[in-house]
């Protein structure tokens, strides 16, 4: 097969863990014959720094010729610390999720038993945790009209949501759920917003069409509570931007390190792959960041290209690398290794497993991109 696609290495720790993705990927075209060449765009603080722009126009057109993209990280601290910045790194991001239309935002949570004891959690909770959100991706609060008074004293984010926007994330997570455990959770404040509200009416008129899948109605406030109480309760997540944004950082504690949580964001044209961490300024060029939720994400990229022998390929050497100890500061502070050496051996382990092709597509972190 042959594929293009196109790389932004984004800000901090960005590049460092995308190069490891990219050497994987480089690994399993070699095992499997496959031919991948990348395009490369800029975005974020990067970007600002080369042109004052977070997201030049050529960045677009490379992501739109390409097959599929894979993104680092964003963010800096300049911005970070200076509310009063009117060109900041994130908009370079959130306009390429709007500009792509990626408005399904797919992030699973799954445990790995080796890092069981890294979590704040009893092991007891931890067992068999596995759920995907579906967070909204180019709507909501984040994307309606943002006002600061002419004497700075008051602000205001809309949030806004058509039913449209809402039908087409929930029919991909309706959709997600029928290959899973039949289970889906929707995430609103249906008590106080008129959004949610209409999430709630919406979700229910197109549970009607799934009539095989389980829904249940969940407060946000309520949720960011089971999800640590009772994690293995949820199977498919389904909820609008700020709620996923938040939700999902919250359950990344649950694997024992936000550093490895894939994610990926789809639309109707082409589709994106990042981790779910940020650019962790403070590690940057250090070669200490975790590169497994980048590589996640890339193995999450062969699914949507279909190649899922490939994917669990990947899957397989990252489970490898966690359950013999070869892991990153975030996950082991005294015994690590460096983000390349832990590269490195996903890498080696694709290679040096050639031919033994793995019929374990069920396997509990395996998925299927729609
Ligand atoms: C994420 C990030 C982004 C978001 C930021 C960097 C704009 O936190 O992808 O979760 O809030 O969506
Ligand atoms: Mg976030």
């Amino acid at each position: 097969m042959e594929k293009k696609i196109a790389v932004i290495f984004g800000d901090g720790i960005g590049p460092e863990v995308t190069r490891q993705s990219i050497q994987v990927l480089n690994a399993v075209a070699q095992r499997f014959g496959h031919s991948f060449q990348y395009t490369y765009g800029i975005m974020g603080a990067d970007a600002i720094d080369k042109t004052g722009n977070p997201l030049p126009d050529e960045t677009i057109t490379t992501c739109l010729a390409a097959d599929a993209i894979l993104f680092g990280a964003i963010g800096h601290p300049k911005y970070d610390n200076d509310p009063t910045a009117k060109v900041r790194p994130e908009q370079g991001l959130l306009k390429l999720r709007k500009e792509l239309q990626l408005f399904a935002n797919i992030r699973p949570v799954s445990t790995y038993p080796s890092l069981q004891h890294l979590s704040p959690l009893k092991s007891k909770h931890l067992k068999d945790v596995d759920f995907v959100i579906f967070r909204e991706l180019t709507g909501g609060i984040y994307f309606g009209k943002k006002e600061l008074s002419d004497d700075g004293l008051t602000a205001s984010d809309l949030c806004t949501y058509s039913k449209y926007e809402i039908e087409r994330v929930a029919h991909l997570a309706f959709q997600y759920a029928q290959k899973r455990r039949k289970k889906l959770t929707l995430v609103d404040k249906a008590n106080v917003l008129e959004t949610s509200r209409l999430w709630r009416k919406v979700v229910q008129e197109i549970a009607q069409q799934y009539s095989d899948v389980t829904v249940d109605y969940m407060f946000v406030d309520n949720a960011a509570m089971q999800v640590i109480q009772f994690p293995a309760h949820f199977d498919v997540v389904l909820t609008e931007n700020m709620f996923g944004d938040i939700i999902s950082d919250e359950a990344s504690v649950l694997t024992g390190s936000l550093g490895l949580l894939p994610s990926a964001s789809v639309g109707n044209q082409t589709a994106l792959f990042e981790p779910i961490h940020g650019s962790y300024p403070q590690a940057a060029g250090k070669d200490i960041a975790n590169p497994l939720g980048s590589i996640l994400s890339a193995a999450m990229l062969l699914d949507y290209f279909q190649l899922n022998t490939e994917a669990t390929a990947v899957r397989e050497a990252v489970e490898w690398t966690l359950s013999n100890g070869f892991v990153s500061k975030d996950i082991d502070p005294v015994n690590n290794y460096s983000t390349t050496a832990i590269g490195e051996l996903v890498t080696e382990h694709i290679i040096r497993h050639a031919g033994e092709e793995s019929s374990n597509h069920g396997n509990q972190h395996s998925s299927t991109i729609i």
